[in-house]
């Protein structure tokens, strides 16, 4: 008690430092970005500025940019050319995120760590995360299945080190793990959106891979914010499933979810600072109410201090950049 204790005698320089419980390291980062088929340039998403859609031609730049900064690993999205109601450029050979995947595992073999997101709603024309019945406009779970499996079958043999489903049905993880396995993919990993709520922070991402939906919205397949026990079930499927990295996203909205989901399954954790919580800090930035180096900086340490393992954030590279550059301080 007062006066024998006082907490901030911990609190001054060196010592500051000395008794910190958690650090960002850069190898903590996975940077997404967007290849797009239907580009010629790299154009500026309009409602997350910073946020590039790149052309196939320079995907492999758009990996550089987060290589060069020692960034480990990149999560990919495709923009199609084609869109149809069966999603059917998803798992082409020569289909963007294949094309991709190939090139970027060329320029730079094992030194960066390819994952794709898996999903169907940037491939379909009605925006749905799967196949769609079309007297009730249901997403009929037990048939997007075999093709979620082809895609990620797809992915690994363009060379993706890992696969990333995102479309929340039931029974994808086993369905993808099995067509893996089937084929010869048995050391490939899955990182899976074990928690992903149906959230308004996906909003802005949705311009950006031109994902937005016709009819409906998601939230009959991803979770309802309102719960938290949910993702403890959801979770302890996707693991019996085979899920070998677990993800919570959003992210600073769903921190709780973080440090159960860490405390339950004591397994890997990514977390997702999606494109809503980019656009916050960018917005108020811009507006001059919030610092955004500090804000980005301060959201991601709080990722990690509730058990997230790794971040995929929009801000990687600028992370990266102030993470390197207090390391060359320290030298
Ligand atoms: C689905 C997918 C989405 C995001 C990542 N994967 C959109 C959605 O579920 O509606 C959102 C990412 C973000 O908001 O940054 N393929």
């Amino acid at each position: 008690m007062f006066p024998q204790i006082r907490m901030r005698r911990l609190r001054y320089g060196k010592l500051k430092e000395m008794v910190r419980e958690n650090t960002l390291h850069v190898s903590d980062l996975i940077y997404p970005f967007f290849v797009d088929e239907t580009a010629e340039q790299k154009t500026e998403v309009s409602s997350m500025p910073g946020v590039f859609r790149w052309p196939l031609s320079q995907a492999v730049d758009a990996a550089r940019e987060a290589y060069d900064l020692g960034i480990p690993a990149v999560l990919i999205f495709g923009i199609p050319k084609k869109k149809d109601s069966e999603g059917s450029s998803s798992y082409g050979e020569k289909d963007v995120v294949q094309e991709a995947v190939r090139a970027i595992k060329a320029e730079f073999g094992k030194d960066l760590i390819v994952i794709t997101d898996l999903c169907m709603c940037e491939y379909t024309d009605h925006g749905h995360c799967g196949i769609v019945d079309e007297k009730t406009h249901d997403v009929v779970n037990d048939l997007t299945l075999p093709i979620l499996g082809k895609i990620a079958v797809s992915h690994a043999k363009a060379g993706a080190d890992i696969v990333a489903p995102s479309g929340m049905m039931d029974g994808m993880i086993e369905a993808i793990r099995t067509a893996l396995d089937e084929n010869g993919f048995v050391n490939t990993p899955i990182m899976s959106y074990s928690s992903k709520y149906a959230s308004v922070f996906y909003g802005p991402f949705r311009d950006a891979a031109d994902s937005g939906f016709c009819f409906g919205d998601r939230s009959e397949y991803q979770m309802d914010p309102a719960n938290g026990d949910e993702a403890i079930l959801e979770t302890e499927l996707d693991v019996l499933e085979g899920a070998d990295i677990l993800m919570v996203k959003p992210g600073m909205p769903y921190l709780d979810i973080v440090y159960r989901i860490k405390q339950e399954f004591k397994m890997p954790l990514a977390i997702y600072q999606v494109s809503g919580e980019y656009a916050m800090i960018k917005a108020a930035a811009e507006k001059g109410w919030l610092d955004e180096k500090k804000s980005f900086y301060e959201a991601c340490l709080s990722m990690k201090r509730a058990g997230a393992d790794m971040i995929i954030t929009y801000y990687a590279k600028e992370l990266a950049k102030i993470l390197n550059a207090r390391q060359n301080k320290s030298k």
